[in-house]
């Protein structure tokens, strides 16, 4: 069982979500919507739900969860590395570390008696505080660092001191191309392909739906217009050897129709080339529990119900189900 890091316990989950809220503006562009990604993926209820379970196996058929949600199952040191901070973790980790022994977490929880700073506000400083020690430390402009540091802070919440202190950062993946600057990597994700000499003449566009900014590979064509299920599918390699998620293409889907969860992705690039949310999308997502819907383009999505007109940077998550089946009876009522 995960024992979460008790100097964390204070904040709640909407501490968390309100500190990232915060301290979104102050992040670079590059990493905004990662981090909101990010959170999205590894959603503390979740995490709480199994760190307090007797039984993780009947946890995981209640919620209906197929993959790999826990930050503590070998992912404390890989699962933000799509984020362009991840480049910087090994620093987040010495600065979390150093800043998160139990004599300042003690110092932390009497100085909000005291001054009756609200939670939130001394998240945001705890963040603010590890970012800067990073910045520091890798010379890089704090902004670079904010989204990574708050997830450097959420993973220990998650996880607990022991096994973030034991993972061990060497099995860091650099981030590929390891050269390039963060404006850099924003314009990648804005630029559509070319449609060649005479692409003037083609009735219907050609695109890319990029799933790891990591690999050069890790892309398929699609058609302007098609839903990213559909071109996904038309990705003829082979991905069943992977989890069983993985049936046709990259991206896991069973029904397409908004039915059974499987779906759900990031939008790291490319927000504003896909369709906006309509009604029912909007509503599933709030069913599955995965986000509240704010945005006429929210940062996740349900590709078999999101189609494109352009390049698009997505990320696919490590596991799905039905986490809103953790909500009390009765908000789960309204959503429905
Ligand atoms: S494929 Fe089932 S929800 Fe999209």
């Amino acid at each position: 069982m995960t024992v979460p890091d008790a100097g964390l316990l204070q904040f709640s989950a909407p501490d968390w979500s309100s500190t990232l809220d915060a301290l979104l503006p102050e992040m670079h562009v590059v990493d905004r919507d990662a981090t909101r990604i990010w959170h999205a993926f590894y959603p503390l209820a979740l995490a709480d739900a199994y760190a307090a379970a007797t039984d993780a196996a009947a946890l995981t058929r209640r919620l209906r969860i197929d993959g790999n949600p826990s930050l503590a199952a070998g992912q404390i040191d890989a699962s933000h590395g799509f984020l362009y901070g991840h480049r910087y973790w090994p620093q987040v980790k010495a600065a979390v570390l150093a800043r998160l022994g139990p004599a300042e977490a003690g110092h932390y929880t009497h100085h909000a008696i005291e001054l009756g700073a609200s939670a939130s506000a001394l998240l945001i400083d705890r963040v603010r505080r590890v970012a800067a020690d990073v910045a520091a430390e890798a010379r890089v402009e704090i902004g670079l660092v904010t989204g990574i540091a708050f997830i450097g802070l959420m993973t220990r919440r998650q996880v607990g001191a022991d096994a973030f202190h034991a993972s061990t950062a060497a099995s860091v993946m650099t981030p590929a191309p390891a050269g390039r600057s963060p404006e850099a990597v924003v314009a990648r994700r804005a630029r559509d392909d070319r449609q060649g000499l005479l692409g003037f003449l083609r009735t219907t566009r050609h695109y890319r739906v990029m799933f790891d900014e990591r690999r050069a590979d890790a892309a398929f064509p699609l058609l302007a217009g098609q839903h990213l299920t559909t071109a996904s599918a038309n990705d003829t390699r082979d991905y069943t050897h992977g989890p069983r998620r993985f049936q046709e293409g990259p991206i896991p889907a069973q029904c397409r129709s908004a039915t059974c969860s499987t779906c759900w992705v990031g939008v790291l690039g490319g927000r504003d080339k896909v369709s906006a949310i309509d009604a029912y999308e909007t509503r599933r997502l709030h069913e599955f529990g995965y986000i509240q819907v704010t945005d006429e383009r929210p940062f996740i999505r349900l590709a078999c119900q999101t189609r494109a007109a352009g390049n698009v940077t997505i990320v696919i998550p490590p596991w799905h189900g039905l986490v809103s089946r953790l909500l009390p009876d009765p908000i789960r009522q309204i959503l429905r």
